[in-house]
C-alpha cells in the first residue's frame, strides 16, 4: 500500500464527497467539511451507497470523518482540497482561513473547474505549497487530475500531489502554466465552439454534430490522441490539412451569438427541456444513465 496521508476535503457536495471517496478508497484518512450541515450530515451516505453500487471496498467508508469546523478538519493534514462553490471571493476566503490552522509544509489545493490558481491563491502566506487539482465529474469514475502549478509552486508540492493522486489511481496530468480552462477544458471547448459553429452556420443539426464525432473519432479516442493521431497519419498530411481546413474554422474570440440566443430564449438543455434539442424527462434520464453506465465499463476494463 502506499504512504498513508491525512488528507481534508473542504466542501461535501457533488465533487468533495467524491474526491473523498477515492481518497479513503485507496487507505488515506479523510477529514471532511461543509458549512451547510446536512451536506456534511449526507458524504459518508452517499460515499458508501457509491461504493456498494460500484462494488468497491465499502469499508472505506470508515476512513471518512466528518468534521463540523473547518480549522479542526485541516489542522493535521498532510494536504487539503477545497472543493466550494466556483466563487472566486469565497475560494481565497478560505484558503485564506486554512491557511491559519495548517502547518507550513501542508500542500493545498483547489478543485476550481476554470478559476485561475494565481488569484485564487496570490494572497497566501506560503504560495509554494499552493495548487490547483482538477477533478472530473464524477471523480470516482473519471481517471483525469489536472495538476496546475503556479509561478509560485515548488516541484515539491507538483511531485508530491502527482505522486498522491497517482497512488490514488488517478491519471495526473501536470499543467505547467497556470492558463484558462487548464488543458482538458481548453480542449473540450475548442471542439464544442466549431460544434456549435456548424448547427449555426447550417452544416448541421445538433444531432448530426454528435452522430459525427460518436461515430468518427470518437470511437479511437480512447486509444487513439490527437497527437499520436497526427504522428500516425504523418506530420505533412496534417499540415496540408489544416492549410486547407483552419482558415474556415470558428475563430471568434466570444461565445457565440447562436448559443447566447438559446440561454436568453430560457432554451437551457435539461433544465428546462430545451437546449440545441428537445430533451423528455425519459430522455435525459437514459441519456445520464448511458455515460454513467459507459464509465463504470471503462473503469472495470
Ligand atoms: N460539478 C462538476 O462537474 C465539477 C467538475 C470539476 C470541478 N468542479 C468544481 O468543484 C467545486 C465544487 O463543485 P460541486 O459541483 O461539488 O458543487 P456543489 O454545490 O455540489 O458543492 C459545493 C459545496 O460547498 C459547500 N460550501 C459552500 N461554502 C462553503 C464554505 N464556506 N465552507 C465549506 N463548504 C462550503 C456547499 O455547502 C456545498 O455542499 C467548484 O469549484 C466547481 O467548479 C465541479
Amino acid at each position: 500500500m502506499n504512504t498513508k496521508a491525512r488528507i481534508a476535503v473542504v466542501g461535501a457536495g457533488l465533487m468533495g464527497h467524491g474526491i473523498a471517496q477515492v481518497f479513503a478508497l485507496s487507505g488515506h484518512d479523510v477529514a471532511i467539511t461543509d458549512s451547510h450541515s446536512p451536506a456534511l450530515g449526507a458524504a459518508k451516505q452517499r460515499i458508501a451507497a457509491n461504493l456498494r453500487e460500484l462494488g468497491d471496498d465499502e469499508t472505506a467508508v470508515e476512513r471518512v470523518r466528518p468534521v463540523p469546523d473547518l480549522a479542526d478538519c485541516v489542522r493535521d493534514a498532510d494536504f487539503v482540497v477545497e472543493a466550494v462553490l466556483e466563487d472566486m471571493p469565497l475560494k481565497q476566503k478560505i484558503f485564506g482561513e486554512i491557511e491559519k490552522h495548517v502547518r507550513p509544509d501542508t500542500i493545498l489545493a483547489s478543485n476550481t473547474s476554470v478559476m485561475p490558481i494565481t488569484e485564487i491563491m496570490g494572497g497566501l502566506q506560503r504560495r509554494e505549497r499552493a495548487l490547483g487539482t482538477h477533478w472530473w465529474n464524477p471523480p470516482f469514475l473519471v481517471p483525469l487530475v489536472e495538476v496546475i502549478g503556479t509561478q509560485w509552486t515548488s516541484q515539491h508540492a507538483i511531485d508530491f500531489t502527482m505522486k498522491l493522486h497517482a497512488d490514488a489511481g488517478k491519471t495526473p496530468a501536470h499543467v505547467k502554466k497556470d492558463v484558462p480552462g487548464f488543458i482538458g477544458n481548453r480542449l473540450q471547448h475548442a471542439l464544442w465552439r466549431e460544434a456549435i459553429s456548424l448547427v449555426e452556420r447550417g452544416i448541421c443539426d445538433a444531432q448530426t454534430v454528435d452522430a459525427v464525432i460518436k461515430a468518427a473519432f470518437g470511437r479511437r479516442l480512447p486509444v487513439l490522441g490527437p497527437l499520436e493521431n497526427a504522428d500516425l497519419v504523418g506530420t505533412d498530411l496534417t499540415l496540408a490539412i489544416h492549410k486547407t481546413v483552419l482558415p474556415d474554422l470558428e475563430s471568434r474570440p466570444g461565445p457565440s451569438p447562436y448559443l447566447e440566443r438559446l440561454v436568453a430564449e430560457g432554451k437551457l438543455g435539461f433544465k428546462s427541456g430545451e437546449g440545441f434539442r428537445k430533451w423528455s424527462a425519459e430522455e435525459q434520464a437514459a441519456l445520464r444513465m448511458k455515460v454513467l453506465q459507459h464509465l463504470k465499463k471503462a473503469r472495470d476494463a
